[in-house]
């Protein structure tokens, strides 16, 4: 066998090893009820819709994950942001936080939307609904500062 055939089958046994590697955060017992951040009352519907679409993918459990996440490695780096992303803010779990943390995660959040921090640019260059422009940003964070 050449060389080069060696590799490429070498590298193709890499990828299917990789595939097989566990994902934290794929295993979710069981989402609490009632204590996301959604189902509070009121909420401006426009504004949840576009936190959903730009947070919760890495910041709740209802993470939906495009194909290109359910493949090794970009599902491992993907299982990285989203473990980082919900020990940080979790939205699912919102109302056990208490009443001081959920302003600071709320002031943080608006903080983090204007700087451009959050969403993480490569995730707003692959997820249309969460690319925002300025206006939407301001709006987004101003109504976030004001719950
Ligand atoms: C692709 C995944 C991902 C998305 C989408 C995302 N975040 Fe994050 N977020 C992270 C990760 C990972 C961290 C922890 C590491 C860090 O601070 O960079 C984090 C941290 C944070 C923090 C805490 C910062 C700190 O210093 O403690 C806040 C607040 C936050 N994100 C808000 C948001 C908001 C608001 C959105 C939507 C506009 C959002 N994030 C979208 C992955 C994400």
């Amino acid at each position: 066998m050449k060389r080069s055939q060696k590799i490429l089958i070498y590298c193709i046994g890499l990828l299917i090893g990789l595939q097989f590697v566990p994902l934290s955060e794929r295993k979710i017992d069981k989402v609490p009820d009632n204590q996301s951040f959604s189902q509070i009352e009121g909420l401006d519907k426009d504004q949840l819709i576009l936190l959903k679409n730009a947070c919760y993918d890495c910041h709740s459990y209802e993470t939906t994950y495009p194909w290109y996440a359910q493949v090794a490695p970009v599902s491992i780096w993907i299982n990285g942001h989203i473990k980082g992303g919900r020990q940080k803010l979790n939205f699912s779990t919102w109302q056990q936080y208490d009443s001081e943390k959920q302003k600071h995660k709320l002031r943080e959040s608006a903080e983090e939307i204007r700087d451009g921090h959050m969403p993480p640019k490569s995730f707003a260059f692959m997820h249309s609904g969460a690319k925002m422009t300025d206006q939407q940003k301001e709006a987004l964070a101003s109504w976030l500062e004001s719950l």
